[in-house]
């Protein structure tokens, strides 16, 4: 008999055991509720070792400029690793890592101690000193932690690019934190062939980038890679020799911990800056409570990226802070069979697991069998980030990989935020398959209309953070102006997230994704403008306009419409071809990532009497719909036209 899916709970509590051993209870929402920002402060006394305790809490007199723990003193490396040391828990492992080809290597807070100030004096002898940008340009390898946190012990700001951006978006990121090191690495592992890294950083300082004085790379692939006399040094080189001791740089709370680039609504990326004691506080806080986190006896795994945020907050960071046991992983979870993640929980006997959306999606096409071939019963709570999941990949994700048993949290939150701001608590929050649910203690979110009005129930409206939180991004890079205009032009004393959402009946959030020029495939932000300005700069492109679709397995996927040069027309090329051309030419641009999943070619572009370009239309026509209003376009025929053109096709 198949089961009535109306009989099927609608909400799924943790067992009574879970719930019993749970580190997070319902008393914090009361606690936070009761106590203001002095809830935060208690954390950060707590989670973190400080030099200087902070006597200040939060200083808003100049919103939104937000200041935590201004006069308190720490030191991110330190908290990460050393002290784990000094409290004798230096042989527990910190990393494991896994390598795609199944190599592996192992690391304990001891020896991560030594590996981080070996680099952290590499660094310094190179010349990088406090508040000097290093670009990290790296594979999913532990020397990616060991950097991130090297920089953080000198008081250096790391910058790190994702592995596969290109050349020219390696470059303008340097370029706009003007970085005077670059670490990277000849390359790494990908679906079981070597792939390079290190002729784009070559690529990318030819064009420009001046500021760079050395380029560091690690040895990973050994593949033959080009080296520029005075400038690029081997890892290996520089730290083999490098003492394993070095005292940390004392670093006010507010001082700089990192610089990460995140798509916005115009072509430049913006780069989000994250202070030091705030940051770390919320982090430490949440991976610990959210994820229920037992640092003796758990093997946590996040299989996201370093170059993303979460791979900052919840692999460089949070975990180790936490003095976590965790897992790390270079490949793709296909490579080299479609079993590699449950091979890899099986083996290191993951506990926690943090992953996408589209992750489980792609695996639940893949069929059940594959994990089923095996033994996943260490796991005991499940977590998913970067975009909605929908409750069916939420009820597979329970079934299938937490054989029922284990919590699920679906975090919300962004580079911006720094830390989760929206999930169940696991042992406190019955979980609710589709929506993120409630805000985290401390944390003060609202659905609100445009005028910034909060909205009842079951209203779609604005997702606003009304309150500052500590691990808030301070500024974008180089720009007040802009992150005053992006984040806070719209409503003033709120914090604008740019996603909808609404609540349902029972006060849920539930996030209903972007409402500008974002888009979200595979949970990477990517911006309609940037893809945008890569496909016109394709000679045979005259003008373009980029939809996200709705994508079964990735979110959303990149719909890109151009309209031909005269040349080009005029050429009278095979279309299919040409189309490839200029998704590869995407590709090579910005990221693989980027790619559009289709470029069609069209006549006209719908535009307004303005002269803006109504991408809501070009959506319809992505999503199979029928196409919506068409009376303010100037030419309304157009759509007819794009319909017709495509179909003859
Ligand atoms: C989306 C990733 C729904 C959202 C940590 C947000 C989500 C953007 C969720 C940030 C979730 C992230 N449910 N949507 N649990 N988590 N998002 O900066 O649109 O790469 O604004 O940070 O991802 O993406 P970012």
């Amino acid at each position: 008999m198949t089961p009535d899916p109306a009989a099927q709970p609608k909400t799924f509590a943790a067992s009574e055991e879970f719930a019993a051993q749970a580190n997070a209870t319902a008393e914090l929402y009361t606690r936070a509720e009761e106590q203001g920002e002095e809830f935060w402060a208690d954390q950060a006394r707590e989670l973190l070792t400080w030099s200087t305790p902070f006597t200040e809490v939060l200083d808003w007199s100049n919103p939104p400029f937000a200041k935590w723990f201004q006069d308190g003193t720490l030191n991110a490396a330190y908290n990460a690793v050393d002290r784990h040391v000094a409290a004798g828990n230096g042989d527990r492992v910190a990393l494991y890592f896994e390598g795609e080809p199944g190599d592996s290597a192992s690391y304990t807070y001891a020896q991560l101690k030594d590996e981080v100030s070996k680099a952290a004096n590499a660094f310094e002898a190179l010349g990088v000193g406090k508040g000097d940008r290093v670009a990290v340009y790296m594979p999913m390898i532990a020397e990616a932690v060991i950097t991130m946190l090297a920089c953080a012990r000198i008081g250096a700001i790391h910058s790190v690019v994702f592995g596969g951006f290109s050349a020219d978006a390696l470059r303008s990121r340097i370029e706009d934190g003007e970085a005077k090191l670059v670490v990277t690495a000849d390359g790494s592992y990908r679906r079981g062939k070597p792939t390079t890294l290190k002729p784009a950083v070559d690529a990318a300082l030819e064009k420009g980038g001046d500021s760079v004085q050395h380029v560091v790379v690690v040895k990973r692939n050994g593949e033959d890679v080009a080296f520029q006399d005075g400038r690029d040094v081997w890892w290996h080189e520089v730290t083999e020799n490098a003492s394993t001791e070095h005292t940390p740089s004392e670093q006010n709370a507010e001082d700089p911990l990192f610089i990460l680039y995140t798509s916005g609504t115009t072509g430049k990326p913006k780069g989000i800056l994250h202070t030091t004691g705030g940051y770390l506080t919320q982090a430490a806080f949440t991976h610990k409570n959210v994820f229920d986190l037992k640092p003796e006896t758990d093997v946590y795994w996040c299989t996201a990226d370093v170059g993303w945020v979460t791979g900052h907050t919840y692999i460089a960071y949070a975990p180790l802070v936490n003095g976590a046991t965790q897992v790390i992983y270079e490949g793709t979870p296909d490579s080299p069979h479609r079993g590699r993640f449950w091979e890899i929980v099986q083996k290191y006997g993951v506990s926690i697991l943090y992953t996408s959306p589209t992750a489980i999606r792609t695996m639940m096409k893949w069929g059940e069998e594959i994990p089923g071939e095996w033994d996943l019963s260490s796991l005991r709570l499940l977590g998913t980030v970067g975009e909605a999941i929908n409750p069916e990949a939420w009820t597979w994700f329970h079934r299938v990989i937490g054989g029922g048993r284990c919590p699920i949290v679906d975090t919300w939150w962004q580079t911006e935020t720094g830390a989760m701001m929206i999930s169940p608590l696991p042992g406190v929050t019955a979980a609710k398959p589709g929506s993120a649910q409630v805000p985290l203690p401390g944390i003060a979110v609202d659905v609100v209309d445009d005028a910034g009005t909060s909205l009842p129930n079951e209203t779609d409206g604005f997702l606003v953070v009304r309150k500052p939180w500590p691990s808030m991004l301070r500024t974008i890079w180089g720009d007040d102006e802009r992150f005053v205009n992006t984040y806070w032009g719209q409503f003033g004393d709120k914090y604008f997230a740019g996603d909808g959402a609404k609540r349902d009946a029972d006060g849920d959030v539930w996030i209903l994704g972007r409402v500008d020029d974002v888009m979200n495939v595979s949970g990477h932000r990517l911006s309609t403008p940037e893809i945008e300005s890569a496909l016109v700069s394709h000679p045979s492109v005259a003008e373009a306009a980029v939809v996200g679709a709705k994508d079964e397995t990735t979110g959303q996927a990149v719909f890109a419409f151009v309209i031909l040069s005269d040349q080009a027309t005029a050429e009278n090329r095979d279309a299919a071809e040409l189309a490839e051309e200029i998704r590869a030419h995407v590709g090579r641009e910005i990221s693989p990532i980027a790619k559009p999943k289709k470029v069609l070619i069209v006549p006209e572009l719908p535009k307004t009497r303005s002269g803006k370009i109504m991408r809501r239309l070009l959506k319809d026509v992505a999503e199979d719909r029928p196409v919506g209003d068409v009376s303010t376009l100037a030419d309304q025929t157009v759509m007819q036209q794009i319909v017709d053109s495509l179909g003859a096709k």
